[in-house]
């Protein structure tokens, strides 16, 4: 049975059915590198402030370097029977240090201990969202460039509305996925990390022990592979706020949430746009799959899944924010719940960024298809209305001059531009035929606009 990093005060064994109950070696395994690293630099705190010799020291960072070494990335610790990563790690580091690992506990708590190591796997794993998220903002600018002519019938409330250029349609998705990088990094940079807040109360160690950079401590060590060795280690702030602190889970996961949620919008787009009733757009055959029962089918269940796991993330956040709502300081055992739901919504978003940017890419969209529906003559109403406007009538009067005139080209089922310039002259005195007939252009309608700089 795994050593408990708590034994002492306890006569009776744990019940097993608290011991499963309670364990999170299962999921948080996958802090397994960030507590090592954060074992070192506890180390080197332990060693400035005279609890432990050279010596010591040395025989604890070669044991943790073994221990890291041997763990590997941590997948096989699922099966362990340890209550946590961080047991399992000091229970491995006596197996190959000796009884100085009984030093290791000194001035130290899992509670500090376990936020740590979160806040160093997020600071190690959202430059990885960031590159990824460049890659899709760039098979979106690499699709919108080659498409740069294009123009499509724009929407809103899924009806048509203006032409638009297709790139204007894709960059669209570019700049939220700008705002979603933004908002990660800012979140990345305010992670704070410190040590020192003990369980609740801080430590006997002096503040400034802690101020260090996590470079210096672990150059050269081989095997800890966090990208993000720019780790600032800083003393704490408020001992109570430190251990009970998950804002930076919240705020990873509701950014990661506003980002899914853009991914789910642009799948619903091309899901719909690939339809055979739409038919703008062909998604690629390795992004698609087929039906067991009907031949004919390629169906987008990528896009369908992006648009699914939006879910996922939302319970995500709701989760975490439920668990933290009613907890009194400082730390409680429902935080160590705050560890599913953040790695799952890294996991699930990385995908999402990945697949799409190869989905995107490989987008191929049917321009005559396209055409077609830029035919519409309603898609050119509000240009006549501006060709009013231009002509000193009031907007509002344009606005209902040609309201009347679409319905009246609907009800008889006669394109504006087929009509007699004596039928126009009805609805405007003001309207001349050569002149309106050339504003039924999707090139002249998107031009003509000039608020957005091109
Ligand atoms: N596995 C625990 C967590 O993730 C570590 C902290 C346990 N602390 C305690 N006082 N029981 O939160």
């Amino acid at each position: 049975m795994a050593k408990k990093l708590w034994g002492g005060r306890f006569e009776k064994k744990t019940d097993p059915l608290v011991e499963s109950f309670t364990r999170s070696i299962q999921f948080d395994y996958k802090l397994a590198a960030a507590d090592i690293l954060g074992s070192l630099l506890h180390v080197e705190v332990l060693a400035k402030s005279g609890y432990l010799t050279a010596q010591e020291s040395k025989k604890l960072i070669s044991g943790l370097k073994t221990v890291l070494k041997k763990m590997k990335d941590g997948s096989a610790l699922c099966q362990s029977r340890e209550e946590d990563i961080h047991s399992y790690i000091q229970n491995q580091l006596y197996k190959y240090a000796g009884d100085v690992a009984l030093k290791l506990q000194t001035a130290r708590s899992r509670n500090d201990q376990v936020v740590f190591a979160t806040k160093a796997y997020c600071k190690n794993e959202l430059p990885g969202i960031m590159r990824d998220i460049l890659s899709l903002s760039g098979s979106l600018v690499a699709v919108a460039q080659k498409y740069m002519k294009v123009i499509i019938p724009g929407f809103t409330h899924l009806q048509h509305a203006q032409p638009i250029y297709l790139k204007d349609y894709l960059l669209a998705y570019a700049a939220m996925l700008e705002r979603d990088l933004a908002r990660i990094e800012q979140i990345e940079k305010g992670i704070s990390v410190t040590m020192g807040a003990g369980a609740l109360a801080g430590t006997p160690v002096m503040s400034d022990r802690y101020n260090m950079k996590a470079r210096e401590v672990i150059e050269g060590l081989e095997g800890l592979t966090l990208r993000n060795s720019g780790i600032e280690l800083k003393p704490t702030q408020n001992s109570l706020d430190s251990v009970s602190d998950r804002d930076f889970v919240i705020e990873i996961v509701s950014a990661l949430s506003i980002l899914a949620m853009h991914l789910s919008r642009l799948a619903e787009d091309l899901i719909i746009w690939s339809t055979k009733e739409f038919d703008f757009v062909e998604i690629d055959e390795a992004f698609c799959t087929g039906s067991s029962l009907m031949p004919q089918k390629k169906n987008p269940d990528v896009l369908e899944l992006v648009r699914g796991y939006a879910g996922k993330l939302y319970g995500n956040l709701v989760s975490l924010l439920v668990t933290m709502k009613g907890l009194p300081l400082s730390y409680n055992r429902d935080m160590q719940l705050d560890k599913e739901p953040l790695f799952e919504s890294i996991e699930i978003v990385s995908a999402e960024l990945k697949v799409l940017t190869g989905l995107v890419k490989t987008l191929k969209f049917n321009e005559e298809k396209i055409s077609e529906h830029l035919k519409d003559e309603g898609l050119y109403a509000t240009d006549l209305v501006y060709y009013l406007v231009d002509k000193k009538v009031p907007f509002k009067d344009a606005h209902t001059v040609i309201g009347k005139l679409v319905k009246y080209s609907l009800e008889r089922g006669i394109r504006i531009k087929e009509m007699p310039e004596s039928t126009l002259k009805k609805f405007s005195a003001k309207l001349v035929k050569k002149e309106v007939c050339r504003l039924f252009d999707p090139r002249v309608s998107v031009d003509s606009k000039r608020s957005v700089k091109r």
